[in-house]
């Protein structure tokens, strides 16, 4: 059994949603960790290859989150240089975060497995944190998320659940060449997570259906890039077409229990404040 405390683990987007919560569990278990980001030290740039090398060394395995996703244009050849230089820098353990129903992903996750490391696969739904931690997070204390997500079914999962995988199939033999598609317990529309953070945030806020292309046009005029733009409507149009509507059980598989449920975290996150609007944008009583 080879023994990951003596070895430091780089963890890839290890500022972000998933990497932030596996390098803390990781510290906590006793482990070396360095982020790998933009803003880590050495920082890591998947754009700029130098930096690759400094942020591998000593490394002994590695939680790896492609930024922005598996299925960008050039993901798969990146991805997997990346995991043949972790390879030949002693890295022997690598745990690939993707998406699920991904076609593109999936030549990523190929690409990585090549390198010959021992490779867990975790293909993940639409993270929970989305509402809190990310884009979605404006609109949610706007009152109004309007996205081009119809009335399909997801089985958000919750972002700590991903890394309590990641953490045990870096840590943990048995691990190795496994995919875990992870999924929340519960298939829930857009509209019916939006009410449920409604209920947990004590506002009304509201789900608004909108067509794929007013959402885009809509996005752009807010300055977001052209790429993020082309990639959001991608994942919509793709990955919300029905075919994620379907619960997996790799967190039963990988952890032994039940994923978290939406309504745990909702209420989690209502009751840390994120959620709370400033007091100038509430309507003044009386
Ligand atoms: N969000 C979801 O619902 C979802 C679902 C399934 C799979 N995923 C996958 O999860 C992965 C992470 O996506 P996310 O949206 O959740 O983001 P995230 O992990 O919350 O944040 C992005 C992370 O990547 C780092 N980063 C950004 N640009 C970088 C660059 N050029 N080089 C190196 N690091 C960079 C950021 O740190 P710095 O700013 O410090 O660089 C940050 O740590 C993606 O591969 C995505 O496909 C996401």
């Amino acid at each position: 059994m080879t023994d990951m405390t003596k070895q430091t683990t780089l963890v890839l987007g290890g500022t972000g949603k998933t990497g932030r919560r596996v390098a803390r569990r990781l510290a906590a278990l006793g482990h070396a960790v360095r982020v790998g980001s933009r803003s880590g030290r050495p920082p890591f740039d998947w754009q700029d290859r130098a930096t690759w090398a400094p942020a591998l060394r000593g490394a002994g395995a590695a939680y790896l989150s492609y930024y922005p996703d598996l299925a960008a244009p050039g993901a798969a050849e990146t991805a997997g240089a990346f995991a043949r230089l972790a390879v030949s820098s002693g890295v022997s353990r690598l745990v690939l975060l993707g998406g699920r129903g991904e076609p593109e992903a999936e030549l990523a996750e190929q690409a990585v497995g090549e390198s010959g490391a021992e490779l867990t696969i975790v293909r993940a739904a639409w993270f929970n944190q989305n509402f809190s931690e990310d884009f979605l997070l404006g609109p949610v204390l706007a009152g109004e998320v309007a996205l081009p997500a119809g009335e399909v079914p997801e089985p958000f999962v919750d972002a700590d659940d991903i890394a309590e995988v990641a953490v045990a199939a870096l840590t943990q033999d048995g691990h190795a060449g496994q995919l875990y598609e992870l999924t929340g317990p519960r298939l829930l529309t857009f509209a019916e997570a939006v009410a449920e953070i409604a209920v947990a945030a004590g506002r009304p806020i509201g789900y608004l259906p909108v067509p794929a292309d007013d959402y885009a046009s809509a996005a752009v005029r807010q300055g977001v890039p052209a790429e993020t733009v082309e990639l959001l409507s991608y994942l919509f149009r793709e990955v919300l077409d029905g075919r994620n509507a379907r619960l997996a059980d790799g967190v039963q598989r990988a952890l032994g229990r039940q994923p978290r449920d939406f309504v745990s975290y909702a209420l989690r996150t209502a009751a840390s404040g994120i959620w709370n609007v400033p007091a100038a944008s509430s309507p003044i009583p009386g």
